[in-house]
């Protein structure tokens, strides 16, 4: 499977010129890297003036659970299409943990993007150091009501909460604990969709990827690509983590 790197800038950069400046060097940097899916998931502010293509695809990190109408504040899914945002982040134990965001809702959110054909990238965590209770409730509740159909278009994301942004002192996963997790997850997913198509499932890790290890997640660790945050927000060391991934 073809790895896919996705940048989460989260709330940055703070300016509109640093993020087109951004996304042009990251266009730039990796036009020529054919064998891995890229993906820069901006703030919505940003969105309508960058420019994806040359192998780099946009993402927004949030949406809402209808398509237009009174809800102030919000952004549909069929808005963000229509500036060529081609996939989504839900779910992110961030939005849960400041904005108290359900998985009931983040459901909801799932079925709307879907239905306005917004690849969705579905990250899933817990605070234990082994996966466990709370995965398996975020996945089937998180993923009720979801037609075997759409599966194609879901990416998950196994982010263990206790692993993101831990740069500083040095808390990472290993590429073990990221194998099992992956197949916690897939345990889980071949009983809520049928084997086969759980087999094919894309799962990819979150948490403090750079790319020193990104080697090890995707060639050690099995996982089929890399959600990035800090490590995104310099676009030379987001392309560095690219260009080690195409070497997995
Ligand atoms: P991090 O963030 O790479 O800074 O750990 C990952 C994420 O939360 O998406």
């Amino acid at each position: 499977m073809t790895p896919i790197i996705i940048a989460n800038w989260k709330m940055n950069p703070v300016t509109l010129v640093k993020s087109k400046r951004d996304f042009e060097i990251i266009k730039q940097g990796v036009k020529n890297v054919k064998n891995v899916k890229t993906v820069v998931c901006a703030p919505f502010v940003f969105l309508s003036n960058l420019k994806p293509g040359s192998g780099l695809a946009l993402g927004a990190q949030d949406c809402f659970y209808n398509d237009k109408g009174p809800f102030t504040g919000e952004i549909s899914p069929v808005q963000l299409r229509n500036l060529k945002t081609e996939y989504v982040i839900l779910g992110h134990s961030e939005r849960r943990k400041y904005l108290g965001e359900s998985t009931e809702l983040v459901n909801q959110k799932i079925i709307a993007a879907l239905a306005a054909d917004i690849k969705v990238i579905f990250c899933v965590g817990s605070e234990t150091e082994k996966p466990g209770k709370e995965i398996k409730y975020q996945l089937e509740k998180g993923l009720k009501n979801i037609k075997e159909k759409d599966f194609s278009k879901l990416i998950f994301v196994y982010e263990p909460v206790w692993a993101i942004s831990t740069t500083k002192n040095k808390i990472i996963a290993t590429p073990a604990q990221t194998t099992k997790g992956c197949l916690y997850m897939r345990n889980i997913l071949k009983k809520i969709f049928n084997k086969k198509t759980a087999k094919e499932a894309r799962i990819i890790y979150g948490g403090s990827v750079d790319s020193k290890n990104i080697k090890g997640f995707l060639k050690e660790g099995k996982m089929a690509g890399g959600l990035v945050g800090a490590a995104s927000l310099n676009p030379y060391e987001f392309i560095r983590t690219v260009k080690e991934a195409a070497k997995a």
